[in-house]
C-alpha cells in the first residue's frame, strides 16, 4: 500500500525519487498505466490548486476521475468518511485523493482500506504534495537543498505547509528560520528558529509567507498593520539576497502577508510552484497506483 499521508513517512531517497519522476513529467515523458484506473478526489475543505491540480495530473496520466463534492454526497446524511471511502473503494476506485479539516483524518482508514490514500492537505496537519512542491521548486533554483536558509513566515502555527516543510528542509540539510506573530509560534514545531522579520528576510534563500489561516482561528484576526509589522514589504524584498526568491503556498491574501505588487515580480515563484503541483502530483499519483498495478498483476508500461 503505497500512501502519501505525511513527509516523515518518506526516506529522502524517495522524495528525490517523487522529485525526479516530476521533472520527467514536465519534459512530457513518464509512466501511464495501461490499464483503466479510477481515482476519486475527495474534498471536504475548499481548495483551487490542490483539487485542479490533481485532476489535471488525474487525467494527464489517462485515468478516469471521479470527483466527489461532499455536499452533493451521503455526507449530507451523515455518512462517515470511513463509509464513503470503503463505498468508493467498493465500486471501483483505485486510489482516493483526501482533504479534510480533521487533522490526521487518514488514521480512522489505515489499514481497513485497501486502496492507497494520498493526504491533499489534513487540518492544521501536513500538506505532503505542497512540500513535495515546494522542494520541486527550491531544487529548480538552486539544484540543492544543503546550507540553503529558508524562512518561514506568518501562521506558523495553524499552517501544515509549515508542518511539513520544516521537517523536511532541516532534514535535507537546509537551515529554517520561523518569522511572525508571537501568538502565532508553534511550541511544537521544533525545526526551527524564531528570528525577527527584517533579520529573517536578509538572511533568507528562500522567503516563504504562509496565509494567514482566518478559517482556523477562534476570532476573526487582521492586524490592519500585519503587512508592516511581519509582512513582505517592497522595502523588505529590497533588503533580500540577490539571488533570493519568494514563495507562498497561496492562495494569497494580497496585500497582507505580501505586497500585492511583489507577487509577479522577478524573485517570485508563486505560480511556478502551482505548474510544478501538477507535475508532483502526476509523480505521486505513480507511486501510488504503480503499486496497486503491481499487486494486482496488472500489466502496466512504461513510457520514455
Ligand atoms: N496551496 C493550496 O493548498 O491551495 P488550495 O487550498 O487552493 O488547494
Amino acid at each position: 500500500m503505497t500512501n502519501l499521508l505525511t513527509m516523515n513517512q518518506l526516506s529522502n531517497e524517495e522524495i528525490f525519487s517523487i522529485l525526479e519522476d516530476a521533472e520527467r513529467y514536465k519534459t512530457g515523458k513518464g509512466w501511464r498505466p495501461s490499464d483503466l484506473v479510477f481515482v476519486s478526489n475527495l474534498f471536504f475543505e475548499p481548495s483551487t490548486r490542490t483539487r485542479f491540480s490533481f485532476e489535471v495530473a488525474e487525467k494527464r496520466l489517462g485515468l478516469e476521475v471521479l470527483n466527489f463534492a461532499a455536499e452533493h454526497s451521503s455526507v449530507q446524511k451523515g455518512e462517515t468518511l470511513y463509509d464513503t471511502v470503503k463505498t468508493l473503494e467498493s465500486i471501483g476506485a483505485n486510489a482516493v485523493v483526501i482533504r479534510h479539516q480533521e487533522d490526521h483524518f487518514f488514521e480512522e482508514l489505515i489499514g481497513k482500506v485497501s486502496i492507497p490514500i494520498i493526504n491533499a492537505g489534513d487540518g492544521c496537519g501536513h500538506h505532503p504534495s505542497q512540500s513535495l512542491l515546494d522542494l520541486l521548486t527550491i531544487k529548480q533554483e538552486f539544484g540543492r537543498f544543503k546550507d540553503l536558509t529558508v524562512s518561514i513566515h506568518g501562521d506558523i502555527r495553524h499552517s501544515r505547509v509549515a508542518r511539513s516543510n520544516a521537517e523536511v528542509l532541516t532534514r535535507l540539510g537546509a537551515r529554517v528560520l520561523f518569522s511572525g506573530p508571537s501568538e502565532w509560534q508553534d511550541p511544537f514545531n521544533l525545526y526551527g528558529e524564531y528570528v525577527e522579520v527584517d533579520e529573517a528576510i536578509k538572511q533568507s534563500d528562500v522567503v516563504m509567507l504562509l496565509r494567514i489561516q482566518h478559517e482556523r482561528h477562534n476570532e476573526k484576526t487582521n492586524p490592519a498593520n500585519y503587512l508592516e509589522e511581519f509582512g513582505l514589504t517592497k522595502k523588505r524584498e529590497n533588503q533580500m539576497k540577490p539571488n533570493a526568491i519568494i514563495m507562498h503556498p497561496a492562495p494569497v491574501n494580497r496585500d497582507v502577508e505580501i505586497d500585492g505588487d511583489l507577487i509577479e515580480c522577478e524573485r517570485s515563484r508563486i505560480f511556478k510552484q502551482m505548474e510544478n503541483g501538477v507535475y508532483v502530483r502526476m509523480a505521486i499519483l505513480k507511486r501510488a497506483l504503480q503499486q496497486v498495478q503491481n499487486n494486482q498483476e496488472v500489466d502496466g508500461h512504461v513510457i520514455y
